[in-house]
């Protein structure tokens, strides 16, 4: 499958390392203003494909995108330290305005995935701009934050992460909802499996974990100055889901009309995705207060879009 990159910079780089060590991509394509970048970091992935798969990696102009069934729009700028995500949303817009129609004109056929934040209001932007039905426009979301989730709680429980299921939904930020009840290990409840292994999951270690993941990227921001593997491998999961049509249960964003009332907005369900996008999106069985929780970011990503979007 080949996927094209729009933003040569830490995530576009670090996707483009995820793809080709996952084997999510055949081809990848790097697009970014500064051509330089976007050569240097094609190259970089490129001597990695020996240790991954074999994939043509290379960067390029718009024109290089032909035939790509997915671009990925990581162009945008990053969050400062302490700025919240939702504050990039009109620099980030203006990026989309001018990259999605030159994206389109080399790839209408293409699925869009959406990384640059804040990536709910810029998936419901990337939506609007390119005229693309809204299964075919999908953004990284809660994925990363669904997976802090479990990696955080599998830590607590003394389980692999991979054994533990939890969702993150709504906001991919700081109105994300941890839905604890929906939270299991070894399809144990997860109290129930605490209880169990001798860890309970007190209201401390509840609040601990909520910090943990809710928190994590201004820490990392702080130490760092900017997050980049955990969207990345996000990403290449997604890119998988569609390129296998694996019909895999994601927290991904997508348009959907008017949770708890008002106008559309994008945020992070369970969705089904597989090889022509969002298939099928669930709605979980969740607690008063986290569907409460929900409707409020709902809330939040409206009020953040303002009427523009
Ligand atoms: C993070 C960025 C991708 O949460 O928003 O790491």
């Amino acid at each position: 499958m080949k996927i094209g990159i729009i933003g040569a910079g830490m995530v576009g780089g670090a996707t483009a390392n995820a793809l080709v060590l996952t084997g999510a991509a055949d081809e990848v394509v790097l697009v970014d203003a500064l051509a330089d970048r976007a050569v240097a970091e094609a190259e970089d992935v490129l001597h990695a494909t020996p240790f991954g798969h074999d994939a043509r990696v290379f960067a390029g102009g718009y024109d290089r995108l032909g035939g790509a069934e997915v671009v990925v729009l990581s162009a945008g700028v990053p969050q400062k330290p302490g700025e919240t995500r939702l504050q990039l949303l009109g620099r980030n817009a203006e990026v989309f305005g001018a990259v999605i129609p030159q994206v389109l004109r080399a790839a209408p056929d293409c699925l869009l995935v959406v990384a640059a934040n804040p990536v709910d209001v810029m998936t419901l932007v990337a939506r609007r701009l390119s005229g693309l039905p809204a299964e075919r426009v999908i953004g990284s979301g809660t994925i990363l934050d669904t997976a802090r989730f479990r990696a955080c709680l599998a830590g607590h429980l003394g389980v692999a992460p991979s054994s533990v299921h939890a969702y993150v939904l709504g906001e991919h930020g700081d109105s994300e909802v941890l839905c604890w009840s929906q939270a299991a290990a070894g399809g144990v409840p997860a109290p129930s499996f605490a209880e169990q292994a001798g860890r309970p999951l007190t209201a401390e270690v509840r609040a601990a974990i909520d910090g943990d993941v809710r928190r994590a990227a201004y820490r990392i921001i702080r130490g760092k100055g900017a997050t980049w593997y955990g969207i990345a491998g996000g990403i290449a999961r997604i890119v998988r889901a569609i390129g296998r049509d694996e019909r895999a249960v994601l927290t991904v964003s997508a348009v959907a009309e008017g949770l708890g009332g008002g106008r559309p907005v994008a945020l992070s369900l369970p969705r089904i995705v597989g090889r022509d996008g969002v298939l099928m999106t669930l709605h979980p069985q969740l607690s008063e207060e986290e569907q409460t929780l929900l409707e409020r970011s709902a809330a939040a990503l409206r009020e953040a879009a303002g009427g523009r979007w």
